[in-house]
This record gives C-alpha cells, structure tokens and sequence, in this order.
C-alpha cells in the first residue's frame, strides 16, 4: 500500500490494541476509530499514547464514518458485539454497522477493507454467527475490495477467553459469583475446597483457539498484499480441542488440579436459561447454542498463503496469561 494511514475500528477493543500496536510497530499511521462515550479508557490511553490519532464514531453513523476514514487508504473493520442489549441489537451493530462502515470506506476512497468475521459464520448459524455472516455479505456487497478473516477465538494477553477460561478453572463453581461483582481471592480459597469445574453437557463439543499472534500476521499481510482481495480465510488454532481437552491445558498452564463435573444437558439448558436474569451471565443463551456446534475448520489455505506456523493452545495461554497486560480493560 503506498498510503499508510490504517483506520481501526474498534480500536479500543480487545483485539483493535493488538492490532494497533502491530500496525504502529510496522510503521503504518493508524487512526483508531473509538466508540463516542466508550469506557475503555485505558487502552484509549495506550492507543493514543502509540501515537494514533483518534476519530470518534459510532457504526451507526455514517457522517462519523466517512470524516473518520478521511485520508485513509485502508480499514480494519474490528466493531461487533456477542451479546445484544437495549439499543445494540446484533441486527444492528453486526451486520448494519458492517453496512455503514462499507459505505462509508467507499465514499473516503478507502481501497480496502480488511474484515473480522467469525469462524462459523453462515446464513444458517446460531443468531450471532449469523450476523456475522451477514455483516461479511454487506462488505462483499460494497465493491470495496476485501479481505475476509473467520478467527476462531481468540487467546491473546488483556481480555477475550484466555482469561475467562483462567477464571472458570480458578473459581469453578463460584465463577458466576465473580462476574455479579464478589472479589476472586475468597473465592478462590471456597474453590480449593470444592476443586471441581462444571462443564455444561458432555464436553466434547470442539473448537480450535487461536494465538492473538497468529491472527497478527494474517491481518498485516492482508493490508499488505493485493493477491489476498476478494478472498475469505477460516482461521482456527492447529488442533481441534474438545472442551474438556481445553480445560485440561489450561490447568495444566494454572498448575491447577480440578475435577470436571458434567452437568446434563436438560439441567445445563435450564441453568443457562435462568442466567438471563443476571446483569452479568457467564454464558448468554445465544453463547450456549454457538457453544454445542463444533466450531472447527481447515486451515490449510490459511496456513499456506501466510506462511504460517501456528501456536498450540498451551503456548498461546502462557502467552496471553504471563505476557504483561499494557492493554488490560478486562474486568470482569
Ligand atoms: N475475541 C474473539 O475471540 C473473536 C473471535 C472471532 C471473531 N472476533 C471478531 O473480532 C472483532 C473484535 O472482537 P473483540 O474480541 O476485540 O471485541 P471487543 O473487545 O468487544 O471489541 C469490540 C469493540 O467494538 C466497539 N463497539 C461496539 N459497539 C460499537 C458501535 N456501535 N460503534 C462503534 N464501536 C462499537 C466496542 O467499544 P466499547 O467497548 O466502547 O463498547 C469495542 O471496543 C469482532 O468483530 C468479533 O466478532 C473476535
């Protein structure tokens, strides 16, 4: 790309401050595109403190998209929610922010979109999948050339699951007390005590969890290289990991010994539902049935157009857990 100015929407999201920080490493000028009225104040800080310039913009508007992408020759389109609340509906933020941010790159003169899918996405998949899907369909539909990526989830340090799954495993049955605001330390004591993780159904739905860093190297090569446009990667961690496998290494990084109790399926299926009376579940409904659909794929073509050696699931804890957290908004 002759320009280098990068525009990153959800900047000061979990992974916007990894790939703000590789963009500037690798000496593009980024505008970070933030949320107006966002509390991610820290990783605010640590993006401007990178020396991004900051343009303020809701998905929603397209006014706010087009000045913010004024001048810049690419976006990282990073913006979605995996739980809908008042006023931030999947409909709306997935798929029409998708929409807006598409429009509003063609209007500036961006020349490329790079976009954040989700692996598993689909015209037929649980609601959140689905939105994305549709999002994915909305940047096709622009003309704007693309790269898609479909990550699995993502392990990198100062949010997303690395450390939800820390948390699961450290405070077992007491995790849901943590996320309704009781602080870790007592319950991490009552956990000791009853060192059991409850596992929702039979655990052995899959899924392939991907190092932050492995991600990284796909996204600055989608900036980089114009042989990738018009193209879609599915991009998982190298193996497919059970539940219960995925439990069992992050003890083993936590040096933590816990019984796995599987819950049936009927009893996971009416717990789920009562959480929806919490302000802060640990799994939503939508959450659970993407949860029970194995979310797998094949790399190979990932793996061979960016040259990759992709990171274990173990090494990518270790990482995301013990790396420092210069970009840490996760609270709970
Ligand atoms: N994390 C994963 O494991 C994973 C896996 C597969 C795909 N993805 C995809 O990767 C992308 C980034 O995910 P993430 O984990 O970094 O999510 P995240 O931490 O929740 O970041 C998303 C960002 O979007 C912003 N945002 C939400 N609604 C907005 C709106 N209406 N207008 C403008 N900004 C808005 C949020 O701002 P506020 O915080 O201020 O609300 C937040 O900074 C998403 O597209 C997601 O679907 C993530």
């Amino acid at each position: 790309m002759a320009e280098r100015v990068v525009a990153v929407t959800g900047a000061a999201g979990f992974i916007g401050s990894h790939v703000v920080r590789m963009l500037r490493t690798e000496g593009f000028e980024v505008r970070a595109v933030v949320r107006p009225g966002t509390k991610k104040s820290q990783r605010l800080a640590a993006v401007q403190g990178l020396g991004c310039t900051v343009a303020y913009a809701d998905v929603g508007d397209l006014g706010a998209l087009e000045r913010a992408f004024d001048g810049c020759a690419a976006v990282v389109h990073l913006v979605a929610i995996i739980r809908e609340r008042v006023g931030a509906t999947f409909d709306l933020v997935n798929r029409r922010g998708a929409a807006e941010v598409a429009a509003a790159a063609k209007v500036s003169g961006v020349q490329r979109i790079v976009h954040l899918s989700a692996l598993g996405a689909g015209p037929e998949a649980p609601r959140y999948l689905q939105s994305k899907w549709m999002g994915e369909e909305a940047i096709r539909r622009s003309g704007v050339p693309s790269v898609i990526i479909r990550p699995s989830f993502v392990i990198g340090p100062g949010g997303g699951a690395a450390i939800q799954f820390a948390a699961v495993v450290r405070l077992g049955p007491w995790y849901p007390l943590y996320l309704l605001g009781v602080p870790a330390r007592p319950l991490e004591v009552l956990a000791v005590l009853a060192p059991i993780v409850p596992v929702l159904g039979s655990g052995q739905y899959r899924s392939m969890p991907l190092d932050v860093r492995d991600l990284l190297a796909v996204v600055g090569q989608a900036l980089r290289r114009d042989d990738v446009l018009g193209e879609v990667y599915e991009l998982g961690g190298p193996h497919a990991l059970t539940y219960d496998g995925l439990l069992d290494d992050v003890m083993a990084v936590l040096g933590l010994r816990r019984w796995k109790v599987h819950m049936p399926m009927s009893l996971a299926r009416a717990l789920v539902r009562e959480f929806r009376y919490l302000p802060n579940p640990p799994i939503t409904q939508d959450e659970f049935e993407a949860l029970l659909v194995d979310n797998v794929c094949d790399n190979t073509k990932a793996v061979r157009t960016f040259g990759l050696t992709l990171k274990p699931f173990r090494d990518a804890m270790r990482y995301a857990l013990h790396h420092p957290r210069q970009f840490d908004e996760s609270g709970r």
